[in-house]
Order: structure tokens, then C-alpha cells, then sequence
């Protein structure tokens, strides 16, 4: 049964963050002097298992969700998790993604396909190996990812969207090669505004590259042309080369925030929902879980919390806004 929330908006959208660890400790999302050696992560019984996760997909699918995302952390670093995917690909209907900072990928995309997974979304911040080397922080080498990309592609999680996340300053002068690079590849390359989740990552506004200025810088080296969005809610506004090269797609949260048509619900590693990347506490499915409670009990726990969200920050987003508390990304799942 399809619910809507006070704003008129439906639940179609579904993000589960499977870990809140990441090999990687890229400096906008687990900056190292936060996330060090003593940080304290989810113990494994604090976790949702996979058999809790796939009974809350299937009520989430009966309240109109027909899109999920495997998110984390960095959710390749979570043992078997491709017996998770094809616990979730046997829902009916279900279009099942997956974003991954694409290191582990070589190894893991022919599994992943094969249990049943549809798509899958890479990040790479940059094609420059030094510039890429300390986004990550953990020295690891931009090539490595390009091989997972293609290791994806091989094995038919097609298309391949590659997420760069751009923050002035840092990364910039990688947007002209990555969309040169990513033109005709068959991949679709999206740009990410900075975000100011979380309250690790020191975000300021200055820090953000508006999506029409990188519109503009890609568009004076090659012509683009806007595209039509396929359907209500869709993130990224889309823009394909005049000359058939393929389409690009920019994330702009920040300038243009999309709240009006946000679907998504998020549920953290440890089974909190969240109706907002920016909300400040989650709901604990987790103890509904846990208690015995049965099918329909947890359904209204879930309809409960969906029908009454107004959340809108982005549209409300001011300068004093980013210093209240938020929730990190790496938790949540981006
Ligand atoms: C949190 S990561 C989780 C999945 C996986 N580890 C990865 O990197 O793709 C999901 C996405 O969020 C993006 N992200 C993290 N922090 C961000 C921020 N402050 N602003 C915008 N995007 C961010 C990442 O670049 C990545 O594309
Ligand atoms: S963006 Fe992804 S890869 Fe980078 S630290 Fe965050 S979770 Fe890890």
C-alpha cells in the first residue's frame, strides 16, 4: 500500500547502509583524525543481518518501494555481501543498485551480477593518481578503480554511473579530464555538489562548486544540451553531448535542492530510518526487529514515521544551518 508523507511525496526510494567501516578515508567524508585507530565503529551484533535487512526490503517493496540501493561505508568490505544481493534480488520488481568506491570490484563484480544485481554506481574523485591518492588518503591508486569500473561493466552492470563529489580547491581541475575521459565510454559520469553531511568534514559554502558552473566549464569544451528527467524524483539533472558522446548527469543538492520530489528513505547500518540525509536521529526499526514483532507491526512502524516526515533542509538550508549536528555519511549511507 502506497503511503505519502505531509508533503504529498511517496516512499519509492530505499538506501541501506550495510557497514558504517570503509577502507578508504577520503578527507570530505571519514577525514583520518576522526575516523583513526580508536574510532569506535558498530560491533557485528549491532548490525542488521541479512535476513532482517531482506524481511525489511520486502515491507518497505509492500509500501512502494521499488528501487534499493546498497550503500555504506563502503559496503564491498562487508563479508558475502553478494549472498545479500541475491536475497533482495528474489523481490518482485525491485530495481537493486549498489554505490562503492569501487576498489574491491575487480574482484567482486562478476559475483555481484551474478546473484543479481542490476546496476551499480562508482565513485572516483579524480583521474589525477596524486590529487585521487590524497582525496582517498589512503594512497590508493586511481588505476585500481578504473579496473573495477570496467570489471562492472564486463560483467553487465550496465550502465556504469561514476559519481565525482567536486569540492573546490581539491579536485576542480579534474572535471574537464574526467568528462573527457568518460565521453563515448558507455559510462554515465555525474558531479556531485559538496554537502555539508555530517559534522566532520569542516563544509562550508565557499567549498562548493555550483552545478551551473561546472555545466558551464564542460559545456565552452563540449556542447551539451539538457535532457527531459525520465521520471518524478530524479536526483541527477541530466545533459548529453550535441554530438551523440553519451550524457552527464549533476547532483545539485546545494544549489538546486530537490526536496519537493525526494522519495528516499535511508536505513543505517544499525537499523535506524532516516526520512533525511540531513536528519538529525533515526527511528529504531532495529528494536521493532528484535522484539518479535510481527509483518504488519512493522509496517505500521515504518508507515508511521513516512506519513507524518515534512523534512525539506536543503530548500531551507541557510550558513547557520551547517554547524547544527548531523548525522555522518559514512553511517547513513550516501
Ligand atoms: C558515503 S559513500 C558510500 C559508498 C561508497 N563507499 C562510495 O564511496 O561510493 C556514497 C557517496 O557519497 C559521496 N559523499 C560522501 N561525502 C559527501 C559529501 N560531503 N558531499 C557529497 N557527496 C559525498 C561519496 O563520494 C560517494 O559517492
Ligand atoms: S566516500 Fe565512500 S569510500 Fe570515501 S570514505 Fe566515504 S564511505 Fe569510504
Amino acid at each position: 500500500m502506497r503511503i505519502d508523507d505531509a508533503l504529498g511525496r511517496p516512499l519509492r526510494d530505499l538506501r541501506i547502509s550495510v557497514t558504517d567501516r570503509c577502507n578508504f578515508r577520503c578527507v570530505y567524508c571519514m577525514p583520518k583524525e576522526v575516523f583513526g585507530r580508536d574510532y569506535a565503529f558498530l560491533p557485528r551484533e549491532e548490525l542488521l543481518s541479512f535476513e532482517e535487512i531482506e524481511r525489511l526490503a520486502r515491507i518497505f517493496v509492500r509500501h512502494g518501494v521499488e528501487k534499493i540501493r546498497l550503500t555504506g561505508g563502503e559496503p564491498l568490505v562487508r563479508r558475502d555481501l553478494e549472498l545479500l544481493v541475491a536475497m533482495l534480488a528474489r523481490i518482485d520488481g525491485l530495481d537493486l543498485t549498489l554505490t562503492t568506491n569501487g576498489s574491491l570490484l575487480p574482484h567482486k563484480a562478476q559475483a555481484l551480477a551474478d546473484a543479481g544485481l542490476g546496476r551499480i554506481t562508482v565513485s572516483l574523485d579524480s583521474l589525477d593518481d596524486e590529487v585521487f591518492r590524497a582525496m582517498n588518503d589512503v594512497d590508493f591508486p586511481v588505476e585500481r578503480v578504473l579496473a573495477g569500473i570496467e570489471a562492472a561493466a564486463a560483467a553487465g552492470l550496465t550502465p556504469v554511473k561514476v559519481n565525482m563529489v567536486v569540492r573546490r580547491g581539491l579536485n576542480e581541475d579534474s572535471v574537464l579530464p574526467m568528462a573527457r575521459y568518460f565521453r563515448e565510454s558507455g559510462h554515465i559520469l555525474r558531479f556531485v555538489e559538496y554537502m555539508d553531511v555530517g559534522h566532520t568534514n569542516g563544509w562550508r559554502l565557499d567549498d562548493v562548486v555550483p552545478a551551473a558552473e561546472l555545466v558551464a566549464a564542460i559545456r565552452a569544451e563540449l556542447p551539451l544540451e539538457p535532457v527531459e528527467p525520465a521520471y518524478r524524483g530524479e536526483v541527477a539533472r541530466r545533459w548529453r553531448y550535441r554530438d551523440g558522446g553519451g550524457e552527464i548527469g549533476l547532483i545539485a543538492s546545494v544549489t538546486q535542492p530537490f526536496c519537493g520530489d525526494c522519495t528516499r528513505a535511508r536505513v543505517s547500518a544499525d537499523g535506524k530510518l532516516y526520512t533525511c540525509l540531513f536528519a538529525l536521529r533515526g527511528h529504531d526499526l532495529r528494536a521493532v526487529l528484535r522484539s518479535g514483532a510481527s509483518d504488519d507491526e512493522l509496517s505500521r512502524a515504518i508507515g508511521d514515521v513516512w506519513r507524518v516526515r515534512e523534512d525539506r533542509y536543503s530548500e531551507l538550508r541557510t550558513a547557520e544551518t551547517a554547524d547544527i549536528p548531523k548525522v555522518e555519511m559514512s553511517y547513513i549511507g550516501g
